[in-house]
């Protein structure tokens, strides 16, 4: 049986500030998903910091009406009720008023992908807050590239062909694909700049088979302005010739550098929490993650299980800490804020604009 995977979010309001999620926009988004469920498979609702994260199976294919407009309808009522409340950025994510048939250029982010069901199908869904798409370029290429961190690349008949990565430009809308290992060296030329140059899609060389699928949306750029980061979501797929799901959450165990934080302009050490703790608080932050863990049992959604909860992360989690603390002693200044290519799309081009009759050539002294 083909099932579809789709996972859609947005921030349609924060409480408290950006931090976190009111309960009553999820009680709406699984209202009206336990309404509309006979056009689903199965559904699941939660969040990470501010955004709310829907999780849908169903028949229908990717950029579906149906099912994009279900998201869109949770969107609006969840924006109307944020709105009543006063939370924080009611409709942040909510860019046009008129729903057209899918959610591309909307606002809201996407991943989605259809599969063949396997006999064992284990999937992993990350979803992160206070950073950008790009975020993920670091633990993908581990996971499907870096036989230090996923041992199936040299064990696994299956994972020994090496994977294809999709990476798009995010700046001037175009894509290219990279073949591993041999294109080793060129894909991280490029997934090293994680703000403009983004892995949206992953396949497995021996059958061409889709593994991972990321959300690649860039709000500032729809919205012309800075609206908040596109926080991301990712679905990668788990074992039997994939990578083993420790393998798959294997890299989130370094806190590496993300671009977001506080006000979208920080670098920041990405921390993998348990869901109880995807709340943003220190300086709006530290940029978080969660994965749920899910069991595909012909489209039903066994699970989730909270992947990052647990003694194993608790390093990571007092390693971030630590970081936070270093970089956050730079206040202003780089690297802990963003260069200014970084800064383009936030609140810089306001300052440089204030400033623009001030600028006196410089003479010889
Ligand atoms: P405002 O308080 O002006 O919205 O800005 C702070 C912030 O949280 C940026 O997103
Ligand atoms: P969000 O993108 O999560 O709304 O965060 C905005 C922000 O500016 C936090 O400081
Ligand atoms: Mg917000
Ligand atoms: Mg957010």
């Amino acid at each position: 049986m083909k099932v579809t995977l789709s996972v859609i979010k947005a921030d349609i309001g924060g409480f408290v500030g950006h931090s976190g999620m009111h309960p009553a926009l999820m009680d709406i988004a699984k209202e009206i998903l336990e309404k509309e469920k006979d056009g689903l498979i199965d559904y699941y609702v939660t969040h990470c910091g501010d955004d709310l994260e829907l999780i849908m199976t169903h028949t229908k294919g990717i950029d579906n009406q149906e099912v994009h407009g279900i998201a869109w309808k949770i969107f609006e009522k969840c924006t109307a009720k944020a709105k009543e409340l006063k939370l924080y950025g009611a409709g942040q994510d909510i860019l046009k008023t008129a729903f057209s048939g899918n959610l591309k250029g909307m606002g809201p982010g996407t991943a989605e992908i259809t599969i063949e069901e396997r006999p064992s199908e284990p999937i992993i869904i990350f979803m992160a807050d206070k950073t950008e798409p790009g975020a993920w370029n670091l633990p993908l290429y581990k996971i499907f590239a870096d036989p230090f961190s996923t041992a199936g690349l040299i064990f696994d008949p299956k994972l020994h062909p090496g994977f294809t990565f999709e990476v798009h430009d995010v700046v001037e809308h175009k894509r290219v694909f990279f073949k591993l290992p041999e294109d080793m060296y060129n894909l991280l030329a490029l997934i090293g700049q994680p703000g403009r140059f983004v892995i949206k899609r992953v396949k497995r060389n021996l059958d061409n088979e889709t593994v991972s699928i990321s959300s690649t949306q860039r709000l500032s750029m729809m919205a012309g302005k800075y609206v908040g980061k596109d926080d991301p979501v990712m679905i990668v797929r788990c074992q039997s010739g994939m990578p083993a799901v420790g393998e798959v959450l294997e890299p989130f165990a370094f806190p590496y550098m993300v671009a977001g934080w506080m006000r979208g302009c920080h670098h920041g050490p990405f921390m993998p929490v348990a869901f109880e703790d995807a709340q943003c608080t220190r300086f709006d932050g530290p940029p978080r993650v969660i994965a749920a863990g899910f069991q595909l049992n012909n489209g039903k959604l066994e699970g989730p299980v909270d992947m990052f909860k647990g003694p194993a992360f608790d390093w990571t989690r007092n390693k971030a800490n630590e970081m936070a603390d270093y970089i956050r002693r730079h206040g202003p200044f780089e690297p802990h804020r963003l260069s200014e290519s970084e800064m383009e799309y936030t609140t810089l081009p306001g300052v440089m604009k204030k400033l623009e009759n001030k600028w006196l050539p410089v003479t010889q002294e």
